[in-house]
């Protein structure tokens, strides 16, 4: 499904993510694992379009889509979530799927150009899409909250539901299940596990090593902008130069 052959980043000299390759297959779950700053988010803005690498490519289904733009990279069934839950507090929860939608989507830019008579039709399947997304994240009876009251947990189900509104093939999980206790952290492997059974293709980047190791079909490790290890989650638990360079030597991983 996806293929990131030699990608590269850097910021004015300095390498965040450098020739790292790996596949992802249809239907599987693969984490993206490193200490902080090893080049996980940059990798992730890479293959949702948020930032072009420098060097390298991104093949979806064959197609090369090297630098293509977020919203080119949404249109064709790329959808994340980011690191940090960005919410308009204000505004309704389903509000805010029917706008992530839109944004990422770029539909907007079609409502203000091609005044359609479709137009209101559009705005109902947006918002029967966006309601059918929450539902699927199990926050259908949040729609109207303001989203600025949610919990932890909630924000981070309506950050799965905004890309689930956007009917993706591939969807990329950036820490989502950072700042929540053991307890929400079950319940929201649950919910990518069922992501996966409705058809979705998962990649995360996550620091819990037992969730890593539950829900991981292959997990690939960066440090340091570059790819050390890649294989079955028990596999890379063993590698020690994943021990080594991941955990500074000590077997946090291998005593998940
Ligand atoms: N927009 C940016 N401009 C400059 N440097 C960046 C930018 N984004 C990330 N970096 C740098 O790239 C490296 C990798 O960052 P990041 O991908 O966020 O790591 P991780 O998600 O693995 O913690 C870090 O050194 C970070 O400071
Ligand atoms: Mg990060």
């Amino acid at each position: 499904m996806l293929s990131v052959e030699g990608i590269g980043k850097s910021f004015g000299g300095i390498d965040a993510v450098k020739d790292v390759t790996f596949t992802v297959d249809p239907g599987s779950i693969t984490a993206i694992i490193g200490p902080n700053g090893a080049g996980k988010s940059t990798l992730f803005n890479l293959i949702a379009g948020a930032m072009k690498p420098t060097a390298g490519r991104i093949r979806l289904h064959g197609e090369d889509v090297t630098g293509l733009a977020a919203h080119e990279m949404a249109r064709r069934g790329v959808a994340r979530t980011f690191q940090t839950t960005q919410l308009f507090a204000e505004d309704s929860v389903l509000d805010n799927v029917i706008t992530a939608c839109r944004l990422r989507t770029r539909s907007h830019l079609w409502d203000a150009l091609l005044r359609t008579p479709r137009l209101r039709h559009e705005a109902n399947m947006l918002r029967e899409r966006a309601m059918a997304a929450l539902a699927f994240a199990g926050v259908e009876s949040l729609a109207d909250r303001p989203a600025g009251t949610l919990s932890q947990e909630a924000q981070k189900r309506v950050a799965i539901a905004m890309c689930v509104a956007t009917e993706p093939k591939l969807v990329l999980l950036d820490e989502i299940a950072g700042g929540l206790n053991p307890e929400e952290t079950a319940r929201v492997i649950q919910l990518i596990r069922k992501l996966v059974e409705h058809g979705h293709t998962v990649c995360f980047v996550e620091h819990k090593m037992r969730m890593v190791m539950q829900l991981a079909d292959k997990v690939v490790v960066i440090h340091h902008g570059r790819k050390i290890a890649e294989g079955a989650p028990n596999a890379v638990s063993r590698d020690p130069a994943v021990i080594e360079a991941y955990l500074g030597g000590n077997s946090v991983v291998a005593g998940v």
